[in-house]
């Protein structure tokens, strides 16, 4: 088979050098940008990709939404399987994108998009098969959980842990997509929607962790608590909740101890119960790692995951996400994690949300 590498930076570097340990797949084709065109393969035009009948796999490791969405629509429509680790694009095209690789009878897989090199998605699907999965919620965003994790441990300033976060390769091109939430927006979207069977609202609570400092992250430290930024999912009989906010968790929860660019996801499933699954959200070979799987399963042709489609239509009922709020350093117990995050972003305070799993 032959592939495309739409985008050559962190992952798609990466992607390039882990693909030649695959036996049974070429590299026709990297997409550039026009000036730096300094290998055959590389061309800056897509529709070259997109018109050679002899690629098959196109391999988006582009940042951002567009023209990311775009390009794997079009890659759809020209019959080629599709492999991302774009959040942002699948999310943004999620119903639509799906239902056009179900037609065209190609594969749509998007593994790396959410948790890095965790095999989240995978997990979800396979359990989510059998049994009834009610909650999903972790931290899901390496550049986040450095920043805090380095804050929190070496009383750092919040602009040197992020530059560190950068220059590491684990932000976004823009880390405002990160810190601001929206990039594990995109992500908990993508997986409760799997687990719940649903094409799930996007407009959801989104609050990043901009306005946490050190004092906080002190103020909670001594209450016994560790502030990380989580996605949470809920589904309550034909109800279900998203939100994304900085929470406060005990010490003891396991997700207290995740370091540097790590994620930690867990999902409840009525007879599984309890599962974590943990590894680098983050970074070029983490994130390669999990679109070379993709690739092998197109590869080895492993059950197809054409376009999803889903049956169910749970309500959005925002209400499912409550409990004790802090706005600023004032407490609000049993209060809708919605209204209290709104409450913030109007007063421009500090959100965190007491999370119990
Ligand atoms: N910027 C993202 C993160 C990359 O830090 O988690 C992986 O999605």
């Amino acid at each position: 088979m032959n592939a495309a590498i739409l985008g050559y930076g962190t992952v798609g570097k990466s992607v390039f050098r882990l693909l030649e340990r695959v036996e049974g797949i070429s590299v026709r084709y990297v997409l550039e940008l026009p000036d730096r065109l300094n290998e055959s393969y590389m061309v800056s035009d897509p529709e070259v990709i997109f018109t050679d009948k002899d690629v098959d796999i196109v391999i988006d490791a582009l940042p951002g939404t567009h023209p990311s969405y775009e390009y794997i629509k079009r890659a759809l429509e020209c019959g080629k399987h599709v492999v991302s680790s774009n959040k942002a694009a699948i999310c943004f095209g999620f119903e639509e994108l799906n239902k056009l690789a179900g037609e065209k009878g190609v594969s749509l897989l998007y593994e790396a998009s959410c948790g890095g090199t965790i095999p989240i998605i995978e997990e979800i699907l396979r359990i989510g098969k059998l049994d009834a999965i009610d909650k999903v919620y972790g931290i899901l965003n390496g550049t986040c959980n450095y920043i805090l994790w380095q804050m929190d441990k070496n009383s750092m300033d919040y602009g040197e842990a992020l530059s560190l976060a950068q220059k590491a390769g684990y932000a976004e091109a823009d880390p405002r997509a990160d810190v601001s939430g929206f990039d594990v927006r995109n992500k908990i979207i993508i997986l409760s929607s799997l687990a719940f069977d649903s094409f799930l609202e996007q407009d959801i609570p989104t609050v990043g962790i901009e306005r946490i400092d050190k004092d906080l992250l002190c103020r909670f430290r001594s209450e016994g608590k560790v502030i990380k930024l989580l996605g949470m999912a809920v589904c309550s009989g034909s109800s279900y909740a998203l939100a994304v906010a900085p929470a406060a968790i005990p010490e003891t929860a396991l997700e207290a101890g995740v370091p540097e660019n790590f994620n930690m996801i867990s999902f409840n499933g009525e007879y599984s119960g309890e599962i974590k699954l943990y590894g680098q959200g983050a970074g070029g070979d983490p994130t390669a790692d999990a679109v070379v799987r993709d690739v092998e399963k197109i590869l080895y042709k492993d059950p197809a995951e054409y376009g999803r489609t889903f049956e169910k239509k749970p309500g959005y009922d925002p209400a499912l996400l409550r409990g004790t709020c802090h706005v600023g350093d004032q407490i609000y117990p049993d209060s809708v994690l919605s209204d209290m995050a709104l409450k913030a972003e109007k007063e421009g305070k500090s959100f965190v949300f007491e999370f119990n799993a």
